[in-house]
C-alpha cells in the first residue's frame, strides 16, 4: 500500500471547505453557529470539520469507504491484520476486547495491575478475573509491572478453562513483559491473548524499541495513539492477528462501547498519525530517543534522584529485567525527602514542568515525537533546582540517603504501598456481582474483611487499589488512605474523602 496517503483525512478537508446547506448534525452547522469565543479558541476549519457520517465519509461501524482504506492503511503501517479505529480511547478497546471474547462467567486472567478500563469491561462481560499480581521492587518502589510467563503458565495449570488472557504492555512505567512467551503458552490452550499496550503505539516504528505485542503474537493490541503520537485525545487503535478472534462480536462490541456519533476531528487524525510515523517514524523517533538520553544523563548524575529507564543499554538491570520502552523516564525523588506528588507540584507551579504521572516515590515523564530541546533543558533546570533547594534533605555521603525525618514520612506511606502488591488475588464475587450487589455503605474502619461493591483507583494512576469483589484489606486501606494524604485523588468510589466504602451488603 503507499503510505503517504491519506483518505480520510483528504475526504474530510475537502467536505470541509466545500459549500454545503447543512440540515444535519451537529447544531453549530460547519461553525455558523460558534461564539467567537469558540472561534477564538480551536479556530473556524475545526468546525468546519466536525462533520458527521456524510457520503462521502464513510461510516466507522460499516466502513467501505475512507475509513476501511485509511484502516487498511493503519494495519500494515501497525503489524496488524486488521485495525479498527477507536474514538473513545483504548478505554472502550479494551472493554470490547473482553466482550468479544468473554461472556458471563467466563474466567480471564488479568494483572492486578490493569487498568480501570478492564474492571469496566470484567463489570459488561460478566466475566470472572484471576488475578495475577506483577513482582513489587522495593528499591525502585514501584510494582515493576511485568508479568513473568511461568505465571500466567501455572494461572492456566489450575484454570484450564480460562478463556483469554489480557496483560498490560507496556506499563506507565514503559516496562514490558515477555510477551512472546507468554503468547506461546496462552496459545497451546488455544485461547486468545488480549494485550493492552495503550502505551506502545510507537514501538512498530523504530528498532530500538520493544518488539511489538503483534509481532510477539498477541490476537487483539490496543494503543492509545494519542498517547505518544501526534493523534487527538481519545483517538486510539484495535489491532487484531491471527483467527482466534470472532470479528463479527469484536465490531458489534465497538458498538456498544462507543457513541454512535464519533468525532471525525478524532478519526482522521488517526490518519495522519500513521501517515507521520509510517512515513518518517523512525527519523522521529531517532531525534525522541536523543532528547531521552540527554535527559536521562543530565538527571541520573544529580544527587538524591533514582532514575529509571527501561530499555536502557547501558544498565544491565534495565536492560535485561526491565525490557521495555527507553523513551519513558521515571524519576525517584524519595532521596530529596518528597513525594512524587509534593515534587510534581513544584515542577509544575515554580519550572512550568510537568509530570505524565506522580506517584508516592516517582514521577513519570512521557518523552515523545512532539518534544523539543527547550522541553528537555527546561526539565533538567527544574531537577537542578529541585535538588538544590532539597539538598538538605541529602545525606552527605550518599546520594540515596535523606534525612531521617523526610525518610520515615515517605518510607512508611512506600512500605504501605509495597504492602499492596500482595494485599490481592482472589476475588470473593465477580467485579458484576458486586456492581449490582445490595450495596452498603460502611465507615473505613467497618470495612476490613467485607467485600467491596466499588471500585477505589487513585488518580494518577487510574490503577484500582480496591475492586469491586474483592475482600477489603488492612494493607489496602493504609494505602489509599497514604496516597489520598499525599495529594491523590480517589477515583470511581461513593465518598472520595475516604470516610466510607460501599460495600456488599450480608
Ligand atoms: C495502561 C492503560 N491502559 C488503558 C488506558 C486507557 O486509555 P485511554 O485514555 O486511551 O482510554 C490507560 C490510560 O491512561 C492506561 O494507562
Amino acid at each position: 500500500m503507499d503510505q503517504s496517503e491519506t483518505p480520510l483525512v483528504d475526504a474530510l478537508q475537502r467536505c470541509a471547505v466545500r459549500p454545503n446547506a447543512a440540515f444535519y448534525t451537529p447544531g453549530h452547522k460547519r461553525g455558523q453557529g460558534i461564539t467567537p469565543r469558540q472561534r477564538q479558541l480551536f479556530g473556524r476549519l475545526a468546525f468546519q470539520a466536525d462533520l458527521p457520517e456524510l457520503p462521502d465519509l464513510d461510516n466507522l461501524f460499516a466502513p467501505e469507504g475512507v475509513i476501511l482504506h485509511a484502516q487498511q492503511l493503519a494495519a500494515e503501517a501497525f503489524g496488524a491484520q486488521q485495525t479498527w479505529f477507536l474514538a473513545n480511547g483504548s478505554t472502550c478497546g479494551i472493554e470490547a476486547a473482553i466482550l468479544a471474547t468473554c461472556g458471563p462467567g467466563d474466567k480471564i486472567i488479568v494483572p492486578r495491575n490493569a487498568h480501570l478500563s478492564v474492571i469496566s469491561g470484567l463489570i459488561l462481560s460478566g466475566a470472572v478475573p484471576i488475578y495475577i499480581s506483577p513482582p513489587y521492587s522495593g528499591d525502585w518502589q514501584i510494582p515493576l509491572g511485568f508479568i513473568n510467563p511461568d505465571s500466567i503458565a501455572e494461572a492456566l495449570k489450575t484454570h484450564p478453562d480460562v478463556k483469554a488472557v489480557l496483560l498490560v504492555s507496556p506499563t506507565y512505567e514503559g516496562i514490558c513483559s515477555r510477551l512472546e512467551l507468554i503468547a506461546k503458552v496462552t496459545h497451546e490452550y488455544d485461547i486468545p491473548l488480549i494485550v493492552d499496550a495503550a502505551h506502545g503505539p510507537h514501538f512498530a516504528f523504530h528498532p530500538s524499541l520493544p518488539k511489538t505485542a503483534l509481532e510477539s503474537g498477541a490476537d487483539i493490541v490496543v494503543q492509545s495513539a494519542h498517547k505518544v503520537l501526534s493523534a487527538f485525545t481519545q483517538a486510539a487503535l484495535l489491532h487484531t492477528s491471527g483467527d482466534r478472534i470472532n470479528k463479527h462480536r469484536l465490531s458489534q462490541s465497538l458498538q456498544i462501547t462507543q457513541s454512535s456519533s464519533p468525532s471525525y476531528l478524532l478519526l482522521a487524525s488517526l490518519d495522519a498519525a500513521r501517515h507521520q510515523m509510517a512515513t518518517r517514524g523512525e527519523a522521529l523517533l531517532t531525534q525522541t530517543i536523543k532528547l531521552a538520553n540527554q535527559a536521562h544523563q543530565a538527571l541520573e548524575k544529580l544527587p538524591g534522584l533514582k532514575v529509571l529507564r527501561p530499555g536502557n543499554r547501558r544498565d544491565a538491570f534495565e536492560r535485561d529485567v526491565l525490557n521495555g520502552d527507553c523513551t519513558r523516564l521515571s524519576v525517584n525523588v524519595m532521596g530529596l525527602g518528597l513525594t512524587g506528588f509534593e515534587a510534581d507540584r513544584i515542577l509544575h507551579t515554580q519550572y512550568s514542568v510537568t509530570a505524565e504521572l506522580p506517584t508516592l516515590s516517582h514521577l513519570t515523564f512521557v518523552i515523545s515525537i512532539g518534544n523539543t530541546l527547550e522541553d528537555i533543558d527546561r526539565l533538567i533546570h527544574g531537577f537542578i533546582q529541585l535538588c538544590k533547594s532539597h539538598s538538605s534533605n541529602i545525606h552527605q555521603s550518599n546520594s540515596n540517603f535523606y534525612d531521617q525525618q523526610s525518610h520515615h514520612l515517605v518510607s512508611d506511606l512506600i512500605s504501605d504501598s509495597a504492602a499492596l502488591s500482595d494485599a490481592f488475588s482472589v476475588a470473593e464475587c465477580s467485579p458484576r456481582q458486586a456492581f449490582f450487589s445490595t450495596k452498603m455503605p460502611l465507615p473505613l474502619a467497618q470495612t476490613i474483611g467485607r467485600v467491596c461493591a466499588e471500585t477505589l483507583s487513585p488518580y494518577p494512576p487510574g490503577i484500582p487499589a480496591i475492586l469491586p469483589g474483592e475482600v477489603i484489606t488492612e494493607s489496602a486501606i493504609a494505602h489509599l488512605k497514604a496516597t489520598l494524604a499525599a495529594g491523590s485523588i480517589i477515583t470511581g468510589c461513593s465518598d472520595p474523602t475516604l470516610q466510607t466504602i460501599l460495600t456488599v451488603a450480608l
